[in-house]
């Protein structure tokens, strides 16, 4: 039996890219997201091309009641979760005063607490399995603060402080926790956030698919903390060495929206 893996987020970009590597290594997929037509296209382009089974799934994880139903629908499988992958994510690009809430609620119910909730969920059966994976995508932005963009870097400290501990949990129980933490990179994050001015994102960025086939190798050996690229090595080894006012200094530089006042 192939070994199922169900990633959030595989409509576009890394999760996507992801479910391709996955596919090519032979695992059996869950593909969630919203965009159900985009989910069913992945379906037919991977079953063709790799021959594994696919299964659609849209939900929109920041719906509790989802997250729930996605689990109890995947115990009917019969075939036991071998990874999970958390990806799905977004951020936002704004002076945080001018934010809407209703969004801000939605990134952080999806960013930290559908992370956490799917990882409560599955955790369990794979440490009764004694075996498992389990791949959190944080991000760069997780190792300092990211003015005008506040709550999603702060979403990504999030999630990779509670990955590392997980990961300490898990010890010796044939199941690993990783995070992986991607730089810049290719996909419709910046669309999204409204980044799309921002110079920090301009030029050749690394690709989704790099990052997923990297994320992947990561999350099979068991690394702890997944960080893509040198540059993004030496920015993360950087931090360690600034204060966080100094680093939220430099990123309000990188970050400031055109005609924000300050
Ligand atoms: N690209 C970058 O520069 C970058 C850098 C560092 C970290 N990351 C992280 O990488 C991860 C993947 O992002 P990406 O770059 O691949 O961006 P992306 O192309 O925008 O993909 C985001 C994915 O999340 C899904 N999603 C968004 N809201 C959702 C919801 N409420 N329920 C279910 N799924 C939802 C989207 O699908 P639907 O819209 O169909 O729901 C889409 O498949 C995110 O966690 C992001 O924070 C990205």
């Amino acid at each position: 039996m192939a070994r199922l893996v169900l990633i959030t987020g595989s409509s576009s970009g890394i999760g996507y890219e992801m479910a391709k590597v996955c596919a090519a290594k032979g695992h059996d997929l869950i593909v969630v997201a919203r965009r159900e037509d985009r989910l069913t296209a992945l379906k037919q382009e991977i079953e063709q091309t790799y021959g594994v089974t696919v299964w659609p799934y849209a939900a929109d994880l920041t719906d509790a009641q989802a997250r729930q139903t996605l689990f109890d629908w995947t115990q009917t499988l019969g075939q036991p979760l071998y990874a999970l992958v958390n990806n799905a994510g977004f951020g936002l690009l704004e002076p945080f005063a001018k934010t809407d809430w209703e969004q801000q609620n939605a990134m952080l119910q999806l960013n930290i607490v559908a992370l956490t909730h799917l990882t409560h969920l599955f955790m369990p059966g794979m440490i009764a399995q004694g075996q498992g994976r389990i791949l959190n995508v944080a991000s760069t932005a997780a190792f300092l603060p990211g003015p005008y963009m506040a709550v999603y870097y702060a979403s990504k400290a999030f999630v990779q402080s509670f990955t590392e501990a997980i990961a300490s949990e898990l010890e010796g129980t044939g199941v690993t926790a990783t995070t992986l933490c991607p730089g810049p990179t290719e996909s419709e994050f910046q669309d999204v956030a409204g980044m799309g001015e921002l110079e920090f994102f301009s030029g050749k960025l690394p690709t989704s698919a790099e990052v997923a086939t990297f994320g992947y190798q990561a999350m099979e050996k068991g690394e702890r903390t997944a960080v893509h690229g040198l540059v993004n090595n030496l920015l993360v080894f950087a931090t360690r060495l600034q204060s966080d006012k100094a680093l939220a200094t430099m990123m309000k530089g990188f970050q400031q929206p055109k005609g924000s006042p300050n």
